[in-house]
Order: structure tokens, then C-alpha cells, then sequence
């Protein structure tokens, strides 16, 4: 049996501090039921004393959130520590976090106090904090730049005092690998009670180090890590929870430990996470990022499709990414393309490759991304035509102020038809949307939509890039103007031309399986 390394999850609380607008003590809850799925050990849910709210929603998760331990954060002073206590009462397993600073820099600067000070400070609140709970951590805040001997001090006191965990943070993200595996290897060789406690480490990202630095300190002998989804925390971020439970589980074999994390829900987690906290994830992203399972170089298509571990060292589906995403671009060979087609339903007697690929790198040029529509509309029309478009906008009239709902009339053309609706909503966008839909007569799902800025300042043109499903099949629709309202209306009207598309084709399919 492999030894178990605790995953000390702190989403909700290094990582929320870092948000520029703070969670709704719902979006806590949600987000606190999803970071559950994973089955972390410890889930850190905030800093009770901080505020009424954040007490509040450590006290609701408390009640509501039954598997991992619930853990609050708390200084070295009685007063957080009683709100931390009061906070966890609801909870099954309650976890009180206590940290003081000992580098000599914050010692010196920020609380102006001698480390015996701060070592009393700590063994004072880590014997009030056992009076609510048995389970106590105790963690060195900036432990990266402390001396050793200052660190085996406080630490022994520490567990002396009741804690059970003791937390090693690079508060500040500077140490390198070595360093924080020496660090590691030196308490354990040096504090006399170390046997008592679980060694634990807390990085952060300034250097880019986090990542490495904790899977280091493991191989030193760590065995908790506090991390976050997304990598989400204070300045560049916190340990990503996903890196490293991937890490321990794909290198089982070179690190000789293993979590408890399910690997399936983290692309669910991760993409909730983004949402709620507004907070995109970079497309590059290890694990979770939009590209992370994409191919786009032909070379690599084409090995993926032999084998799929030529180019993937773990499957996407063990991640909860619903399947690898093989980019139809002007890199793809024609292989690619087949394989695509076959699994939309087509035969190799449907097409004809040579014309159709010739078609495909054509617009490839001109678009980057060739979607399944496309290639469907190529068999049926060998080129796609813009001009046959059958939705056109005529005009966008949309009113919105801080005191109303907002409101929305489309003009637009369907065929040879000139139409007109009105509708109101939750701000001109979604009233712009409900008047097309009314126009339509189809009710589109939106999946995605973003919008960005093309250009410098004020003056910049707004593109909006809209990822739209219907029947089960979905639609991309970008759409450029100065008015972002408009420029929303322009790639709505973009996907509904694409559905109508997709449909001609579909009835044409029909006509030919007839004759
Ligand atoms: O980075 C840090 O040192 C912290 C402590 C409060 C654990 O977040
Ligand atoms: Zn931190």
C-alpha cells in the first residue's frame, strides 16, 4: 500500500481572498459541494473572524458539506480563534487552522515581536483552539525564509501545545525545489516530536514554483498539500489541486504515493470554479485548460488516431474531459478528416476526398477552426456560401439603464421576409436573443459566450464569440461591431444561420438516402 498524501483543498479561502469581488455565501456552498466530489481530505471554507459573511458561510458549509473535514482560518489571537470554534460547531469533523509569522522579516516589520513572542502566541491559541477540537493545525506563515533552528523551535512547541498537522508555507513563493525539500528533511531529522504531527506544505506561485515545489516536499516526506482549483490564490496563485493529484497519480510508480483525489470530477470542478469566480482558466493550462486534450499539429492527429499514447500521457476522460479534441485546421491531414466524418455517420462513398480536402484547406485558411457543420455543408455544397444566408440583420434597437429591465427590438430578414420583435430581459443581450429567438421560432442554448475588445481604448470594436447548441449539436457565431449589443446580435444571427445550414443538409441527406 502506498503511502497517502492529504489533499488540503483552499479554494474557498486562500483562493477567494484573491478574487476582485467576493462569493455569495451561495456560490460558497455550490462551490464547496463540487470541490467535495473530488473527496479532498481537508476543504478550507474561510476566515470566520474576517467578516459576518464569511462566518456565516463557514458555519453553513459546516452544516451542509458532511464528507471532507471542514477546516476555518484563524490567527494566533483568542478572538479568531473563538469565531473560528463557533463557526465549525455544525461540523462532523471541524479543522481549526492557526498561523503566526516567524521569518525574521514579518517578525520584525509586521509584528514587531521576538519569536519567543510569536512561539507563545502560537502554543496559547493552538491550546485554546483544542478546546473546540481535537483536530489542529498549526502553520508558520513565510517558513520559506526562516531559519531552520527558529522553525524546529516553534514547531516543537507547537505540537507540545496540541497541533497535529504543522504547516510549512512559502508564504511568498520564492524557495526553489531543493531548498523546500531540505527544509523538510531537516525538521524531520531535527524536531524531537515531529512523529506526532503530519508535515504539511503550502506554495505559492510567484516563481512559477508552486507545482514543484510541493510534489518535492513530498518526496522529502510532506504529507498533506494545501492547494487550490484552477491554482487560484493570492498574486500568481496557489498550488493547483489538479497538477498535483495528476502528478501523484500518473507517476505512482517514480513517487510511491497516492491521493485520495477522484480524477474524474476535476474538469467539473475546474470549469465551476472559473465560473463562479469569474476567473478564466488559461487555455494552456495543464490538466484543465481549453487545450489541454487538443491536437492541432498533423503529425500529432495522425499518431493520436494509431495510438493514443503517442502523444497523450494520460486520457482525457480521467480527467472528466468528455473525450480528446482532434482541431480541424489547415495543419490536419487528411486522415483527420475521415476519421472525423466516420464518426459524424459518413462512408467513404459519400465523398469525395480529393475535392473535399481541397474545400477544407481553403476555408481552414480563412476561418482557423473547421467545425463538423462545416464539413457536412462542404459534402453537400463542396463551399460554403455566405451570401446564401438566410437570417440578416436589419437593426438592433436596445435600451438599457440601472432602474429597468432591459429591452430589446430586432429587425431582420428570414428568406424574403422582413420581421420584427420585441423582448424584454435581465439586460439588452438576453432581450436581444428572446426577440430573435421569436423571430426564429428556434430556441438556442448558449453554451459560451465572450466577449473581448479588438482594437485600443474606447474606441476598441467589441467581438463576441458565441458557442451555441441546438439538437444536440453544437454552433460557433462570432460577431464584430462597435456596439457590443450589436455585435452579440450579429454572432447570435451567425448561429442560426449555421442551424439552417445544417439543416438544408440534413434534408438533403434524407433526399439522397431516398433516391
Ligand atoms: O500563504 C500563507 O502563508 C497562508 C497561511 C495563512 C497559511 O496562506
Ligand atoms: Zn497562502
Amino acid at each position: 500500500m502506498q503511502d497517502k498524501v492529504w489533499i488540503f483543498d483552499t479554494t474557498l479561502r486562500d483562493g477567494e481572498q484573491a478574487l476582485k469581488a467576493s462569493l455569495t455565501e451561495d456560490d460558497k456552498l455550490q462551490l464547496a459541494h463540487a470541490i467535495s466530489r473530488l473527496n479532498v481530505d481537508v476543504m478550507e471554507v474561510g476566515f470566520p473572524v474576517s467578516s459576518p459573511a464569511d462566518f456565516r458561510a463557514v458555519q453553513r458549509i459546516a452544516t451542509e458539506v458532511r464528507n471532507p473535514i471542514i477546516c476555518g482560518l484563524a490567527r494566533a489571537i483568542s478572538k479568531d480563534i473563538e469565531a473560528c470554534g463557533e463557526a465549525l460547531k455544525p461540523a462532523q469533523r471541524g479543522r481549526i487552522h492557526t498561523f503566526i509569522a516567524t521569518s525574521p522579516l514579518h517578525l520584525e516589520h509586521k509584528l514587531r515581536m521576538s519569536l519567543d513572542d510569536a512561539t507563545a502566541m502560537a502554543v496559547k491559541s493552538i491550546k485554546l483552539a483544542r478546546k473546540y477540537t481535537d483536530d489542529v493545525e498549526f502553520s508558520c506563515e513565510d517558513a520559506g525564509r526562516t531559519p531552520y533552528g527558529d522553525l524546529c523551535r516553534i514547531v516543537e512547541s507547537a505540537i507540545n501545545a496540541g497541533a497535529s498537522t504543522i504547516n510549512l508555507p512559502d508564504t511568498v513563493g520564492y524557495v526553489t525545489p531543493d531548498e523546500y525539500a531540505a527544509m523538510i528533511h531537516h525538521l524531520m531529522n531535527n524536531v524531537p516530536n515531529i512523529d506526532k504531527a503530519r508535515l504539511s506544505v503550502h506554495c505559492h506561485n510567484d516563481l512559477g514554483l508552486a507545482v514543484a515545489n510541493s510534489i518535492a516536499a513530498v518526496q522529502a516526506g510532506a504529507r498533506q498539500i494545501e492547494c487550490t482549483v484552477n491554482g487560484i490564490g493570492e498574486r500568481a496563485g496557489n498550488c493547483s489541486l489538479e497538477e498535483v493529484a495528476m502528478i501523484m497519480k500518473m507517476r505512482q510508480d517514480h513517487l510511491k504515493v497516492r491521493t485520495d483525489i477522484h480524477s474524474e470530477e476535476i474538469y467539473r470542478a475546474s470549469r465551476q470554479v472559473a465560473k463562479i469566480c469569474n476567473m478564466a482558466v488559461q487555455p494552456n493550462k495543464a490538466i484543465v485548460g481549453e487545450n489541454a486534450f487538443a491536437h492541432s499539429s498533423g503529425i500529432h492527429q495522425d499518431g493520436v488516431l494509431k495510438a493514443q499514447n503517442t502523444y497523450e500521457i494520460m486520457s482525457p476522460e480521467s480527467v472528466g474531459v468528455p473525450n480528446n479534441q482532434l482541431n480541424m485546421t489547415s495543419r490536419s491531414g487528411r486522415h483527420v478528416i475521415e476519421h472525423r466524418l466516420t464518426e459524424l455517420g459518413y462512408q467513404k462513398s459519400d465523398y469525395d476526398m480529393d475535392s473535399l480536402y481541397e474545400s477544407f484547406l481553403v476555408l481552414a485558411d480563412q476561418k482557423g477552426t473547421v467545425y463538423d457543420y462545416d464539413l457536412e455543408a462542404m459534402i453537400y455544397f463542396n463551399q460554403i456560401n455566405d451570401d446564401e444566408d438566410h437570417y440578416k440583420l436589419e437593426f438592433v434597437n436596445s435600451t438599457s439603464n440601472s432602474q429597468s429591465v432591459a429591452s430589446s427590438t430586432i429587425g431582420m430578414t428570414v428568406g424574403e421576409q422582413s420581421k420584427q420583435e420585441a423582448a424584454t430581459g435581465n439586460g439588452p443581450v438576453e432581450a436581444s436573443f428572446l426577440a430573435i429567438e421569436r423571430i426564429t421560432g428556434m430556441a438556442v442554448e448558449v453554451i459560451e459566450y465572450n466577449l473581448d475588445a479588438t482594437g485600443q481604448g474606447a474606441s476598441s470594436l467589441g467581438q463576441v464569440d458565441i458557442i451555441a447548441k441546438y439538437n444536440g449539436r453544437q454552433y460557433h457565431g462570432a460577431g464584430l461591431a462597435a456596439d457590443i449589443v450589436e455585435a452579440s446580435v450579429r454572432a447570435m444571427i451567425r448561429v442560426y444561420n449555421l442551424i439552417d445550414r445544417a439543416q438544408k443538409v440534413s434534408s438533403l441527406k434524407q433526399q439522397r438516402k431516398a433516391g
